[in-house]
Order: C-alpha cells, then structure tokens, then sequence
C-alpha cells in the first residue's frame, strides 16, 4: 500500500509516498481501508521532532481516519465487513492515518456518521473528539453557563464552538476579525478581535466584571494566569497545551478555580457521543481545505503557518481512498 512516510524529523520535505506492507490485523482489531484523513497540529509538532522520545523513524503519522472496514481480526464482535468507521489512531502506539490501510482495535472506532462523506467525518475524531472531553468529560458545561473558547476559527475552536452552543451556553470566542461572522454563525455570541483587543478587558466588560465560568485555553502562553483573572467565582479552566514558564496562579485561590489538563485518549464512546450531535444537526463539519496524499507537505505548511494573516479557518481534509 502507498504511505506518506515521514523519514526524518524537520521540513516538510521529509515525508515520501513510498510503498509499505499491508498492515495485518491482530486480535480483536480490524483493517480498515482508509478514505480520508485530516491534518491537525500534532501531526507537524511529530514531524518536526518535538517528541522525539515518543516516536521512533521512520513513521506514519497522521490522527484522524474515516473508512471502511475490510477485514476483521478474531475476537472482533462490535463491527463487520464494509462497516464505515472513523477514529484517532492510538496516538504515539503504531502506524497512522497517512496511509491507504490501518489496522485498529475495535474499542477505539465508531460507526461514521451517515450525513456526512468520509473528508468531513475525517475532521472530527481529534479535533471534536477533544472538545467533547474538555466541554462534557472535563468542565460538564451546564445550561446558560458561559465560556470562553480561545482560538475559535482552529479545528478545535470551531468544534468546541459549536458543542458549548449545543449544551446551552453563552458562547465568546477569541479569533481574528475576519472570522468573526462565520464564528457568530456556528453559535458563538460574543467575539473578541486578538490582534487589537485586551480580551481580558473585553471579558470582564461583556459580563459587567463578573467573568466567565469556564475558559478553554487552546494556546499555552499567560492563558492559565490570565483566565483566573476573567473567571467567575467556582470557574473552571481546561487546557490542551503544554506549558512554556512557570505561571503565577495567585488569582486562581480567589476564584476558588478548578484547572484541568487535558491530552486527548481514544475510546469508541466519545465517538458515539459525537456520532448524535453530528447526525442530530448540532455540530456541523468545516471542512475548508482538501489535499490529496501526496501533497501532504503542501497540507502542512498550510495549518503551520503561523504569521497572523492566513486566510485560513477550521479543519484541512486529506483525500485518500476513492
Ligand atoms: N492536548 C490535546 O489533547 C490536544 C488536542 C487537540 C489540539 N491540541 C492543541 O491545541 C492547539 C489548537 O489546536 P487546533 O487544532 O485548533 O489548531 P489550529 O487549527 O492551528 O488553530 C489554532 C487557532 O488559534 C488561533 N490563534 C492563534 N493565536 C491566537 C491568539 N493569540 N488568540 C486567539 N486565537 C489565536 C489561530 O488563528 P490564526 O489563523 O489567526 O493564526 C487558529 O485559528 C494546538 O496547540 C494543538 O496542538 C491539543
């Protein structure tokens, strides 16, 4: 089967498409047959060597598939032949999503949503499947609660969006100013332009000094000692990123705040749990960009780009099977 191999850590000019063996599935695991992938963060942070500790070269990487089940492992007794399934691969465990075949056990897949093609199921098991366990598994968002969700136009940010709105929310969103109308209509209420905003005087405004119940913090910098500043009393904190410096969490007492730290864990009933909302209309993919395999580098570059002026939003999908 054809691969994008990623033969050493740097440049986007280390991946190949090269012709690697069919994986073979192994006890209570089936071999799905990959038609979509997407590209997240992580996939450039493996490439460039940020964990080298983990992950040993030559590798596939990749974390998100959508596919079709072509054959089954023993054991297996959940899924069967043509089943289309999505999911993350087991992060830092085996092959990825960069390939025409991968093989997973069947506790960490979940039947695709039927209403939506393979590139927009590929965008959701990473991205919303991480916003799924900050909003419910993590922060449990209640009704009429508010939150501020940073880096509201990334594939994170336009999931976790969507997600608060569905849990009955009140919604603010940090993104640059051209997105803020298609933000407003994914469900965010209020949006906050970083690049000339204070947004922790914009909050502590909107809510008349109050501050936000629950911060979801999608860039690492000062966010964790800013947000105690803009929490309301009881307020929570759910970060994704690692942390730079040592921060100064004074405020946090104040706030009797509660932090929580998250690095997403495959399990098929988060993916069930997204398979309703999908399908019940409540979270829509955005799907923005589409790269074949081979130009996998081009994909990269894409959601690399760090420089403030990308006109890009939301999530780039990976065509592979047809
Ligand atoms: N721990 C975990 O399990 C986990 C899971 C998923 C993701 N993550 C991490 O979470 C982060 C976000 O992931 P993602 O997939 O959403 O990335 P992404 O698609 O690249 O989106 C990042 C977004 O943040 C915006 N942004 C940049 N600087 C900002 C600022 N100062 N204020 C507000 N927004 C800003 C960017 O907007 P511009 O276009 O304006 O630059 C972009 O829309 C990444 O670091 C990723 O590694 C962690």
């Amino acid at each position: 089967m054809k691969a994008a191999v990623l033969k050493g850590f740097g440049p986007v000019e280390n991946f190949e498409i090269l012709d690697v063996p069919l994986p073979r599935p192994g006890f209570g695991e089936v071999l799905v047959k990959v038609m979509a992938s997407s590209v997240n963060p992580l996939d450039y942070q493996v490439r460039r060597g940020d964990y080298q500790n983990e992950v040993k070269l030559p590798v596939v990487t990749g974390h998100d598939i959508s596919g079709v089940i072509v054959e089954l492992g023993e054991g297996v007794i959940n899924f069967k032949i043509g089943d289309e399934v999505y999911y993350t691969p087991e992060i830092f465990n085996g092959q990825g999503s960069y390939a025409e075949y991968h093989c997973a056990n069947e506790s960490i897949i979940g039947i695709k949503p039927w209403n939506v093609s393979h590139l927009e199921a590929a965008t959701f098991p990473l991205a919303a499947g991480t916003a799924w366990e900050m909003l419910y598994s993590r922060a449990q968002l209640k009704i009429n609660q508010s939150v501020l969700v940073h880096g509201g136009a990334g594939g994170v940010g336009v999931y976790t969006i969507q997600m608060a709105r569905a849990m009955g929310a009140i919604v603010y969103s940090t993104a640059r100013k051209v997105h803020h109308e298609f933000l407003k209509s994914l469900g965010a209420d209020y949006t906050i332009d970083y690049e000339k905003e204070d947004y922790t005087a914009a909050i502590l405004k909107l809510t008349a000094g109050k501050g936000v119940d629950v911060v979801i913090d999608t860039l690492g910098g000062n966010t964790l000692s800013d947000s105690a500043v803009i929490l309301a009393q009881m307020g929570q904190v759910v970060s994704l990123v690692d942390i730079e410096k040592p921060q100064n969490l004074i405020h946090a007492w104040g706030k009797n705040a509660t932090y929580h730290f998250v690095f997403t864990r495959q399990n098929r009933n988060k993916l069930d749990e997204l398979t309703k909302l999908i399908e019940s209309g409540k979270l829509k993919p955005v799907l923005n960009r589409v790269f074949a395999l081979p130009e996998i580098a081009q994909a990269h570059s894409l959601l690399e780009f760090k420089q403030g002026d990308r006109d890009f939003y939301g999530k780039i999908g990976i065509e592979i099977g047809k």
